[in-house]
């Protein structure tokens, strides 16, 4: 018997079947059942009393109806006498809004933090959150992992002519630098202005992408607006050929369709979120996190250190 019981939620079974298989274990059983109403009911099918257990949901594609679901499924297992429950979360969605850059606005990742860590939960495990600092906003431990190492060598497969790495926006900076390095090349940044939710525009590009090969990153890809305004800017600035790294896809709307016409070769994204359904993904490449995450539990559960492993 393992010390530990995986769960999966609803969101993205795929990615809790994969992270069971890497760690060699089958998901724990769970029943999904909700009322005519379409308020949600879960029951935990397996005896959990003195067990870890790991529950994996991403917040992604119907964000209220899948956190919801976590928040329940967490409750259900404090209540059922777990010894301690981790909320894996590849995709921490409401991370976006994580500070008061507007009157009256919300801090959602923290109200996010506070509704976990009140649900029961005593972990977080999740990956590239869109801001580091929204570990401060728990007061559990929160391991954030990166997908660069897995992504940055899906990149180094392709024969790049005199690459340089970009950041879309000032907000990829960190990232783009921690790509840089891991390719062992020069960087540059987009300054991005955010005209509505699904609008931006590129003012200046600071760096040199003339005659090169660029290699957009960012932590996740919503509308596709900031990925094809930054390729396009790059290709008005003179560059190569453009290619993306990016780990979450949400891939909302027309996203897919966007990104098919514009000037980008290949996007290598990441398993966080599932893919949309009916699109034509000829440009997409989909890269596999689980293993990282698999090996995080194992870490986790012999209390032995996650950042040696992936940094
Ligand atoms: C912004 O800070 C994020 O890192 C992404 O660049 C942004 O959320 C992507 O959204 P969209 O694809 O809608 O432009």
């Amino acid at each position: 018997m393992d010390d530990y019981i995986l769960f999966s939620g609803t969101s993205h079974p795929a990615f809790a079947q994969e992270v069971a298989d890497v760690l060699k274990t089958s998901l724990g059983k769970v029943d999904f059942h909700p009322f005519p109403d379409e308020e949600i009911y879960v029951q935990i099918l397996e005896n959990v009393r003195g067990r870890d257990i790991f529950v994996v949901q991403s917040i992604a594609r119907k964000p209220n109806d899948y956190l919801i679901e976590l928040l329940i499924m967490i409750d259900a297992l404090k209540r059922a006498s777990s010894q301690s429950i981790t909320a894996v979360i590849p995709y921490f969605g409401y991370s976006r809004q994580d500070r008061k850059d507007r009157p009256r606005v919300a801090i959602t990742a923290k109200l996010i933090a506070n509704l976990l860590t009140q649900a029961g939960a005593d972990r977080v495990l999740t990956m590239d959150l869109h801001a580091g600092q929204i570990q401060g906003f728990f007061d559990i431990p929160v391991d954030n992992l990166y997908a660069r190492p897995i992504l940055a060598e899906a990149v180094k497969g392709l024969k790049l002519s005199n690459p340089v790495v970009l950041a879309p926006d000032l907000g990829a900076i960190k990232k783009a630098r921690a790509y840089a390095n891991h390719l062992g090349v020069d960087f540059a940044v987009v300054d991005k202005r955010r005209l509505s939710t699904e609008k931006v525009e590129v003012s200046a590009i600071m760096g040199d992408v003339k005659g090169r090969d660029v290699v957009i990153v960012d932590d996740l890809c919503s509308t596709g607006g900031t990925l094809v305004t930054a390729a396009n800017a790059c290709i008005e600035a003179g560059a190569k050929r453009i290619f993306v790294a990016c780990t979450h896809g949400l891939l909302v709307g027309q996203a897919i369709e966007k990104l098919n016409k514009s000037p980008i070769e290949k996007i290598f994204i990441s398993n966080t979120v599932p893919l949309p359904e009916g699109h034509s993904l000829e440009k997409i490449i989909q890269v596999s996190v689980a293993s990282c995450f698999g090996e995080a539990i194992r870490c986790i559960m012999s209390a032995e250190s996650i950042s040696s492993i992936f940094n």
